[in-house]
């Protein structure tokens, strides 16, 4: 390390809009940054190394140790030692592993000397997602790395990262998301999800390439300023996620209930199943929030593009 003060790198949440599941089979899906993440700070040490909170299973230490180990690697093993702070509750949807991943990635980099551009940090991050995940899509860690709204796809062949195309919004694109209890892990539902459409290929397909297609519709929705089209966009991609057996009882009471606040559209966001994370376009989420807090809902808002009140 170049000096003695510690190092600090961020690595944002995401909240898919559109296409998550589909985005695995190579169709589009439009992903945004959260405000909230995950930071790492790096200390001088004697050797390259994470720090982990002895609250973590042995299983949890051993994945993120053999990821971090991965990355480390691949940029020289600089000498510090790194801790994480998740702002972000994990395992939800929310892309926290991307988070940490892109701040883990961050920290690496310039701890070995390098001011890591987006595209590089994503290209490190995504060698501890592959160990996170297996073959994930890239959303996660591309929407985090870039911190801009995405529409993604991914590059055929299961070894290369996608693409992003950065969405402008010229009105401010606000949401709320909020948690409908734990779920299973992504890997599990992504698994269950991937046994069904190879049974039934030609059904589940179909419903894939709906998916994409709206994802697209609500890039040109964003762009255009028109936040009704882009609610209406994902409220019958919660419909077809439902249809692709991802959403649950306490996923749909959610999404309702976001509704009744006034949402212009809502859904699950990210991997779904029988729990997780829901997520709400509203204009002014302000009230959403506080009347949903009132009624002991974990939630929040954020902005995820276009003009900020300065
Ligand atoms: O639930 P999360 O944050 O792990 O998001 C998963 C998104 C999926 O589309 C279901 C999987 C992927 O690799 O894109």
């Amino acid at each position: 390390m170049a000096t003695e003060s510690p190092l600090s790198t961020f690595g944002a949440g995401k909240v898919i809009l559109l296409g998550e599941h589909s985005v695995v089979y190579g169709h589009s899906a439009l992903a945004g940054p959260l405000s909230y993440g995950v930071r790492a700070r790096g200390v001088p040490a004697k050797k390259c190394q994470l720090a982990l909170p002895a609250t973590l299973s042995r299983a949890q230490r051993a994945l993120l140790t053999g990821a971090f180990a991965r990355a480390a690697k691949l940029v020289g093993e600089p000498a510090v030692k790194v801790t994480l702070d998740p702002e972000l509750p994990l395992s939800v949807g929310l892309g926290s592993s991307a988070a940490l991943s892109v701040a883990c990635a961050r920290l690496l980099l310039r701890a070995a000397g390098q001011e890591p551009s987006p595209k590089e940090a994503a290209r490190l991050a995504w060698e501890m997602e592959q160990e996170f995940h297996g073959t994930p899509s890239g959303v996660d860690h591309t929407t985090s790395a870039h911190e801009k709204l995405l529409l993604y796809r991914r590059a055929p062949g299961a070894a290369s990262v996608g693409r992003g195309r950065s969405v402008d919004s010229p009105r401010p694109l606000k949401v709320v998301v909020a948690l409908a209890g734990e779920r299973s892990p992504t890997k599990v539902t992504v698994a269950g999800l991937r046994a069904r459409q190879a049974r039934w290929p030609e059904r589940y397909q179909r419903l894939f390439a709906q998916i994409g297609r709206l994802a697209m519709e609500g890039a040109k929705a964003v762009e255009a300023g028109d936040l009704e089209a882009l609610g209406d966009a994902m409220n019958v991609n919660q419909g077809l996620l439902a249809a692709l057996g991802l959403s649950s009882p306490p996923l749909e009471e959610m999404v309702y209930r976001l509704r009744g606040l006034g949402a212009l559209g809502a859904k699950l966001t990210g991997a779904g199943g029988d729990g997780g994370a829901v997520v709400g376009l509203f204009v002014d989420p302000e009230p959403a929030v506080t009347q949903l807090t009132r009624l002991g809902v974990r939630c929040f808002s954020s902005q995820l593009a276009g003009p900020r009140a300065s």
